[in-house]
Order: C-alpha cells, then structure tokens, then sequence
C-alpha cells in the first residue's frame, strides 16, 4: 500500500487490531492458497506470454478454489494482480505486450478466502537475466526474510526496518519508501503500518495477534519513485530496476508465522526445471 509521504503517518498510530486462533486458521488458509497461486504461475512466465494472460491465469484459480482477488474493483483497479517489470516498482498494471528474454518480474496476488486475505508477491525470471537483475532479486529475497526474523513480540516495528535497510544498504542497493506493509485480515490495508527502514518517530510494539504483509521494494539505484498517468504503476525516477517479496504473517507468542511459504519451495527464482 502507499501512503503521500512519512509526514503523514500519524504520531498516535491506530492501535493494530489483536486477532484469535479462528482468525489465524483462517489466514493460513488464504495465505496458503495465495501461495499456490504464484507457485502456478512459475510454468507460464516465459518469453512471449503477456501479463493479461497471467492474470486470467489468477482469476480462474481463485474462481475454481471458491476464492476472489481483492485487487479487482478495489479503488478503480480492474485486475486481478500486478506485475512490476524491470524498473517498474509496484502496481504495474497487466496488459497485452509479451514479456522479454531477461525482463524480472514482480507478481503480486491477494486472494480472499472465507474472508480472510492472503497477500504476497515473489520476482520471476523471463528466461535468462542480466548478473545484475539476478544479484537484485536475492537481495530484495534476503530482506525480506531477515524483515520477517526480526518480529517477535517485545520487538517493534522499526526492528523490521532495521534489519530490511540494513542489508539492502550494505549491499550497495536502496529502500523505497513511498510503499510500505500493512495490517490486514479480513480488510485488506489495516494497522500496522510496516516501514521498511528506519523510522525513529514511528514505531509500533509488535504483539501476539498481530497480522501484516511485510514487502520491502528494493533498487539497484536510488530511492525515488513516480507514479504514472495511469495512477497505479510507481516507477523509479532514474530507472533503475527494482525487486520486491512479499509475505504475509502474523506475530505468534514464540515470533512469527508466515502464512504464504511456497508449498513447492519455489522460495525464489530461478525455480529450476519444471
Ligand atoms: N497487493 C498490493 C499490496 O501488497 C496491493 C495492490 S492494490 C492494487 O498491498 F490495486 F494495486 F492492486
Ligand atoms: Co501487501
Ligand atoms: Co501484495
């Protein structure tokens, strides 16, 4: 989700909504459905197939599982997933144009199950990409994972941000920050809010019950992103390409659980032979 800018998350944040054992067996389910979703979808990403037919792909597996994408009509948008190319960022809109030999792709699905939402997004390779494209994509898969062992109850948010940012910077890459995870359950954008870095005046306790996505987007260069006239698809200023993995998970009175592990262990690409 997005938000205009840090200046506007509030100093009070809404208190993030504690969920019971019903509501994680629930969110098993969809994540766990979300998850065979994008494991679907590795056999038909291939040079010349469009993102419009993958989303038809999407549409009927929800359809034929007793599911539905939450993306479609949700604030105008008219598909049932995004895919991100190369420097696009996030919310990149499917369309009729082939993919390319070496384009990275970021596919994100949220799937409503009994009402409860899984959401999550993995990067997928159109036949061989660039040593660069490739070094991108485990970094962004390495943040978020390090972002995911950061939560336990007694942490905070910011923990997550830590461990995302400072990985990322390490690696000579950066965190964009006009995206963020986000609380949901049966609604879809909910508290918390997730930041993906360092944000010392917002900082929320995490606690057992919570649930939120954490889907850190990560550049080979800078930070900066714009919005296109579509409204939907952010891209980076200087063009450089950009990687995200999404989970989602919920804070366990242990740590965490991540409901959208790939039952394939299609964690991320390559995926190998099918
Ligand atoms: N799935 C995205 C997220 O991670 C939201 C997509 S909203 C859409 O929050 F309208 F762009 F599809
Ligand atoms: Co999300
Ligand atoms: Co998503």
């Amino acid at each position: 989700m997005s938000y205009d800018s840090t200046a506007t998350l509030e100093r009070r944040p809404a208190e993030p909504p504690i969920h019971d054992a019903a509501a994680f067996a629930g969110m098993r389910r969809a994540g766990r459905l979300t998850a065979e979703a994008l494991d679907l979808l590795v056999e038909h990403v291939r040079p010349g197939v469009t993102t419009q037919a993958l989303d038809d792909v999407v549409c009927g597996f929800a359809r034929d599982h007793g599911a539905f994408s939450a993306t479609l009509l949700y604030r105008g948008y008219t598909h049932s997933i995004c895919t991100s190319i190369n420097h696009v960022v996030c919310h990149g809109i499917p369309n009729d144009k082939p993919l390319r030999e070496g384009d990275i792709m970021n596919i994100d699905v949220t799937l409503i199950l009994d009402g409860w939402h899984g959401d999550s997004s993995r990067m997928y390779y159109v036949g061989e990409v660039p040593r660069r494209a490739a070094r991108l994509c485990d970094v962004t898969h390495e943040c978020l994972m390090l972002g995911v062992e950061a939560i336990r109850p007694g942490r905070s948010t910011n923990a997550i941000g830590a461990a995302i940012q400072g990985h990322a910077e390490r690696e000579r890459c950066s965190v964009v920050r006009d995206f963020c995870g986000h609380g949901l359950g049966r609604v879809f954008h909910d508290a918390p809010t997730i930041l993906h870095y360092v944000e010392p005046t917002y900082d929320v306790p995490l606690r057992a019950g919570m649930l939120f996505t954490v889907e850190p987007m990560i550049n080979l260069g800078r930070p900066q992103v714009k919005v296109l006239s579509d409204g939907w698809t952010a891209v980076t200023r200087d063009r450089s390409l950009s990687a995200q993995f999404e989970h989602t998970v919920g804070v366990t009175e242990s740590g965490v659980e991540i409901f959208t592990l790939s039952p394939k262990g299609y964690h991320k690409p390559p995926y190998g032979p099918l």
